[in-house]
């Protein structure tokens, strides 16, 4: 029977009841004593593959930790859960869909059907017209209204249809085509279109309105107002067609907002928004980054999907990353997850990794409906390095919570400036470090002791500086932020999130959460404007609106 039409309990098992015991009996396990003991620790607990190395010796397991943990993906049916969500079973079990984003990766030749069809024959024909497209723009063939090249380009779309493709025109910038300048609107918010046409010309921009619904409400107000700006601009309605395409699986909406149904990629129903990054969803970065590179992105996660499926559990990445988060998550009381990136141009991925983990895993109820008895999702949460080092990492180091980490760092810079790469790549590694190592009363008494502290000054200052370390981490070193690295990071993330899910019995691919705040907002939005003059069901709300009416002026 498939995973995901028999819930199991996951509290009911007997590797988790083993892992139950085991937390107990690791409640004094020390990080620094492990090191000490088992010289090997660290090379036991790496591993190198898919051009990622990662070290997860950083982490509050035993070698027991590892097998119970791995003795739990075999209880969940993680290895047929794994096929299921390849061969394109219905894995998005309440939209009655696959989860295909795999597919996507897959080489040319390749072969899966769905209903009927092969989709990896339709990928690469979608593959082939973005190519066309991205040439026609670099090679100057792709005109503007006054029969100029197109040297801006505006992603507009938000979520999935944003956060993917800023991540990777972003990440990527070293390989940019220079003659091309990508741009984002995402955002309902006048200010963000403000600032944004401050920095392009109707004449030479091109705008993509990227949406799978077609049915997004801040998409289409952006994607109006960009044409309303366009026409006022001087754009003549019937070269709207130069300016304006589309990437949606709603051709029917897309057409009637006016984009040319050539002008319209598409993008299928059995990938989700969050996982769409593969798809013609990435076009602005398509533009920004040439094709040659996105095909080294999609070959670098199609090596980690290969590692995923094939690799044993106890040395694959995406698994011991999604079992170690249930360990902390369900058995050490741990509800956030720091994503680190110690590179500038990586600085996105926390931004996508948060909507890729927190929209998949927020779900309290189990494939049947069920409700889940036990803590699911995590607040993914972070930013770039050292930056946080002077911001958040404080309540790291001394908070109250147990915060596990994961520190993502190259050891190439693109740009070295003297010896700032080998002080960023040192920062990485020491707060790693500090994490696990802490200070003991000890360590901190003789310290100050030693600066000639008076003893009753040392007793007073040393709580205050007792650090007590023993915190989890994983670090990911790549070679260099390439295009065949960021596909291979994204691509583990997406499977360790899977993982989770899994072992959790809920599905990973709806967001039905989402929906309930789209819809009260169309209410809020005619009351706010004197549309509708019946009161919001709440005091509150109700309220607020008034509040709103009675300062606004405009
Ligand atoms: O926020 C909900 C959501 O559906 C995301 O899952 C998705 O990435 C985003 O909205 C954008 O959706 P669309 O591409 O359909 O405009």
């Amino acid at each position: 029977m498939a995973y995901y039409r028999t819930p199991h309990d996951v509290t009911t098992l007997s590797a988790w009841l083993a892992l139950k015991q085991h937390r107990q009996a690791m409640q004094d396990f020390n990080m620094r004593k492990a090191f000490d003991a088992d010289p090997k620790r660290f090379s036991r607990l790496t591993l190198n593959s898919c051009g990622l190395f990662l070290d997860y010796s950083k982490n509050l397991i035993a070698a027991k930790t590892r097998t119970i943990l791995v003795e739990l993906a075999h209880e969940v049916g993680l290895k047929d859960a794994i096929n299921a969500l390849y061969a394109g079973e219905p894995v998005n079990s309440s939209e009655g869909r696959p989860a295909l984003h795999t597919a996507l990766r897959r080489p040319v030749g390749d072969k899966l059907s769905v209903n009927g069809v092969n989709i990896i024959t339709d990928i690469h024909k979608v593959l082939n017209q973005i190519t066309n497209l991205v040439h026609r723009i670099h090679d100057g063939l792709w005109l503007g209204y006054t029969e100029k090249p197109i040297t801006d380009v505006v992603n507009i779309g938000i979520g999935g249809s944003f956060l993917g493709p800023e991540l990777i025109s972003e990440a990527l910038l070293s390989y940019a085509h220079k003659d091309v300048q990508c741009h984002y609107l995402a955002n309902i918010d006048g200010s963000e279109f403000h600032e944004l046409i401050k920095k392009i010309s109707a004449e030479t921009t091109l705008f993509i309105v990227l949406s799978k619904s077609f049915n997004t409400l801040e998409t289409l107000k952006n994607a109006q107002a960009a044409r309303a700006w366009y026409l006022a601009k001087g754009g003549p309605k019937g070269k709207l067609y130069r300016h304006f395409i589309a990437v949606s699986s709603n051709k029917v909406a897309a057409i009637a907002f006016g984009i040319s149904e050539e002008n319209i990629f598409p993008i299928w129903d059995w990938v989700g928004g969050r996982y769409s990054l593969w798809s013609a969803i990435s076009l602005s970065s398509a533009l920004a980054i040439g094709m040659s590179n996105v095909k080294e992105i999609l070959s670098g996660a199609y090596t980690m999907d290969q590692h995923f499926q094939n690799a044993p559990f106890e040395v694959n990445m995406p698994v011991l990353l999604g079992l170690l988060s249930v360990w902390y998550g369900n058995f050490w009381g741990s509800h956030s997850h720091a994503i680190l990136p110690y590179d500038h141009y990586l600085r996105n991925i926390t931004k996508h990794l948060q909507q890729l983990d927190m929209e998949s895993n927020g779900k309290s109820v189990r494939h049947d409906g069920t409700p889940v008895s036990t803590y699911t999702g995590s607040v993914i949460w972070g930013g770039v390095g050292c930056n946080g080092q002077h911001a958040y990492h404080q309540l790291l180091h001394q908070g109250t919570q147990l915060i596990p980490a994961d520190f993502i760092v190259p050891i190439v810079s693109f740009n070295p400036v003297t010896d700032h790469h080998q002080w960023l790549f040192a920062n990485c590694l020491s707060q790693s470090q500090a994490l696990m190592l802490g200070k003991t009363r000890n360590e901190v008494e003789a310290e100050l002791r030693d600066k000639g502290m008076p003893e009753s000054e040392v007793q007073r200052l040393a709580p205050h500086k007792v650090i007590s370390g023993n915190r989890p981490s994983n670090t990911i070193v790549v070679e260099k932020i390439s295009p065949r690295c960021l596909g291979a990071l994204i691509a583990m993330y997406e499977h360790k999130v899977f993982v989770k899910s899994v072992v959790w019995g809920i599905n990973a691919f709806d967001q039905w959460g989402v929906e309930l705040g789209k819809e009260l907002g169309k209410g809020v939005y005619n009351r706010l404007t004197g549309v509708e003059a019946s009161s919001a069901e709440d005091a509150s709300t109700q309220g607020l609106i008034n509040y709103f009416r009675s300062h606004h002026r405009g």
